[in-house]
């Protein structure tokens, strides 16, 4: 679960069903327990905290074990067709649990909650509870609603629900690393995505809220964090759509403006931040991480296809040569910076030369990372209604192994690339595989192992890389 970027990171390994385990410190109980599970992007879990949070307030204790739970909470993932399959699986398995335990109250949260509310709730009976995602400060009285005996919805979608002002409990495990949410929703309608039906419009959090969250979470020992947003390079405070101010007498603060607050709060607190839109990505956010070290030399672009007519069908705003003058831009500014993307294969009307223009693409970037993944028709989205998904699901398929097979070589050439450097790496955490091994990230986002010695999670340590596998880069700590 460690890799970063994209829009709503929804990679397929995330979708695993992994559960959010919460182990909250709790002041007072009610003698209840929470059971939350997430799928889907980096949002998704973030919102978790919030939502722990929130019912952390009501006196709800988390448990790692569904079976102990009195309420369990799904927070859901609409993006493609598979990761609501992988929920209803996961929701008729915990209502043969309600049968013989009938107060148990199941609900799901996020991106499933507006799109089937009516399905889960009437049709198919799976769940008591439904929120969407600017519905979460009304849990708890959605769960008195279901206690009472009624089943509960609650999927309005605001304008203006940011959750500034709720402290996340923060779920993830080692206390090192912790996401920060600057904005959400989606204005951008690329025809594919779903998530400006499901989340709503774009809506930006105010900047001293986040720089409050940042130092905070310096304070208690994390030394990284990811700042998350659809579109973060739209990010903007105290400004419209249009351009106008909102108040003349205070800043306007942009995405660039943003990350050099949160750079400032402490030169060992490292920033990620997630997803970047290439149509929006300005010259000075580049700037800005050029200036600051703790500014991670990482950007996730997802390009989605290389064809100019794909891209205009998808409505994603950029054609191939302007992607291509916001990679120049990233490689002459930020030179050891590592780019990822996202690819979609099998695009409505797709075709051979389209798709060998993406593999072009690909191949002139040099992507050190890509998820991808193959065309999933949405339900509302402008393709749904639009174009005809006349792609075979083979072919799509085909495609997206002949992309998977190429970025593989990237990925394997740029980590080739890294042997004999010498990286910073922040620990995060002992070896999965061995206990005399710990592994962090470096600045460009590789993950990367090497002897214990003495490291414990949060130092920063210089490794000399030594030797790497397909996504994983090895080494020994150096002195310098
Ligand atoms: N089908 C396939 N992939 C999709 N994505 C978004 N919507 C779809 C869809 N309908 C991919 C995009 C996006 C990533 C998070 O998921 O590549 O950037
Ligand atoms: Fe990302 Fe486009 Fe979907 Fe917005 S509409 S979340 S920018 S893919």
């Amino acid at each position: 679960m460690r890799e970063f970027g994209t829009d709503e990171k929804v990679i397929d390994e995330k979708l695993q069903g992994t559960a959010t385990l919460l182990n909250a410190a709790q002041e007072s109980t009610n003698g209840k327990k929470l059971y939350l599970e997430s799928y889907g992007c980096q949002m998704n879990f973030s919102d978790s905290e919030i939502v722990a949070s929130i019912l952390s307030e009501e006196g709800y204790t988390t448990t790692r074990n569904s079976e102990d739970a009195d309420v369990i909470l799904m927070n859901t993932c609409s993006i493609r067709e598979n990761a609501e399959q992988r929920v209803r699986n996961k929701l008729s398995q915990y209502n043969k649990r309600k049968k013989k335990n009938p107060s148990l109250v199941i609900g799901i949260l996020g991106c499933m909650a507006e799109r089937l509310k009516k399905d889960l709730l009437e049709q198919e009976k799976l769940v008591d509870l439904v929120a969407g995602p600017d519905a979460y400060r009304d849990l708890p009285n959605l769960i008195e609603e279901v206690n009472g005996g009624q089943k509960a919805v609650n999927v309005l979608l605001s304008r203006e629900e940011t959750y500034a002002d709720i402290a996340p409990v923060r779920l993830g495990a080692g206390g090192v690393t912790a996401f920060i949410s600057i904005m959400r929703g989606c204005d951008n309608m690329c025809s594919f995505c779903v998530v400006p039906f499901t989340r709503g419009r774009e809506r930006s959090r105010d900047p001293e809220s986040i720089v409050k969250e940042a130092q905070e979470l310096f304070d208690n020992g994390y030394r990284e964090v990811t700042l998350l947003g659809q579109n973060v390079d739209s990010y903007k405070w105290n400004i419209t759509k249009k351009g106008e101010v909102i108040d003349e007498s205070k800043p306007v603060v942009t995405f660039a403006g943003l990350m050099e607050k949160v750079a400032l709060v402490n030169p060992d607190l490292r920033i990620r931040f997630s997803t970047s839109h290439p149509k929006d990505m300005t010259d000075d956010v580049l700037h800005v991480m050029a200036k600051y070290e703790n500014l991670c030399k990482y950007i996730h672009l997802p390009v989605q296809s290389g064809s100019s007519d794909v891209l205009k069908r998808m409505n994603r705003g950029y054609t191939r040569e302007w992607y291509l003058n916001r990679i120049d831009a990233i490689k002459r500014i930020l030179p050891d910076a590592f780019i990822s993307s996202d690819i979609i294969t099998g695009f409505c009307g797709e075709t051979d030369e389209d798709h060998q223009e993406t593999i072009s693409l690909m191949k002139e970037v040099g992507y050190e990372f890509s998820y991808m993944f193959f065309y999933s028709e949405r339900p509302k989205t402008l393709a749904e209604r639009k174009f005809e998904d006349d792609i075979p699901e083979a072919l799509k398929k085909q495609r997206l192994y002949e992309v998977q097979a190429l970025q593989a070589k990237l990925s394997h050439e740029a980590n080739e690339r890294m042997v004999g450097n010498v990286c910073k790496v922040l620990v995060e955490g002992t070896s999965k595989r061995s206990d005399d091994f710990v592994y962090g990230r470096n600045s460009q986002n590789v993950t990367t192992i090497f002897p214990k010695e003495n490291f414990e999670p949060g130092d920063y340590v210089n490794v000399k890389i030594t030797d790497f596998t397909s996504a994983t880069l090895k080494g020994v700590a150096v002195k310098s």
